[in-house]
């Protein structure tokens, strides 16, 4: 099975957390870029709302994987903006997704991904 971690990471802690877990596993990483930088708590709400935010392209390419592990901070205990925005822009379905979210200790996320519902969602608290 070949698996991939995609991540993003504002001020670098998920970039950390991503880049043990894809050398743990023996994954490639690749992380997901703003196209333009934003003040840290500007895309909160979008996160929220589960708004689209411009993202840098090329976006990681996830086709030949089977297995993704997505890594990201949680903002107003949502996955960002970002890496929801990823999972609409190129479509995860047929795939066993791992969803990691790396926070400050409240709250763990309350809905995952909208693209992840439906799935069979397990959560895992440490
Ligand atoms: C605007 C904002 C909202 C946040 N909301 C939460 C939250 O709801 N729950 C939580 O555990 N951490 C929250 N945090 C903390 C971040 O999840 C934590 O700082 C993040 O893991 C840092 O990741 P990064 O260094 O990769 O950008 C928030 C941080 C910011 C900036």
């Amino acid at each position: 099975m070949k698996g991939m971690v995609v991540y993003y990471s504002k001020t670098g802690s998920t970039g950390v957390v991503a880049e043990r877990l894809a050398e743990k596993l023996g994954f490639a990483v690749e992380g997901l870029e703003d196209k333009k930088p934003r003040p840290s708590a500007a895309p909160v709400l979008s996160g929220i709302l589960n708004l689209t935010v411009a993202l840098r392209d090329p976006l990681p390419d996830i086709k030949n994987a089977d297995l993704i592990v997505l890594v990201t901070p949680i903002w107003a205990w949502h996955p960002t903006p970002q890496m929801s925005t990823f999972v609409k822009k190129v479509g995860i379905s047929g795939k066993k997704v791992f969803l990691v979210g790396v926070g400050a200790g409240v709250p763990p996320i309350k809905r995952p991904c909208q693209d992840l519902q439906g799935g069979s969602v397990r959560r895992v608290e440490k």
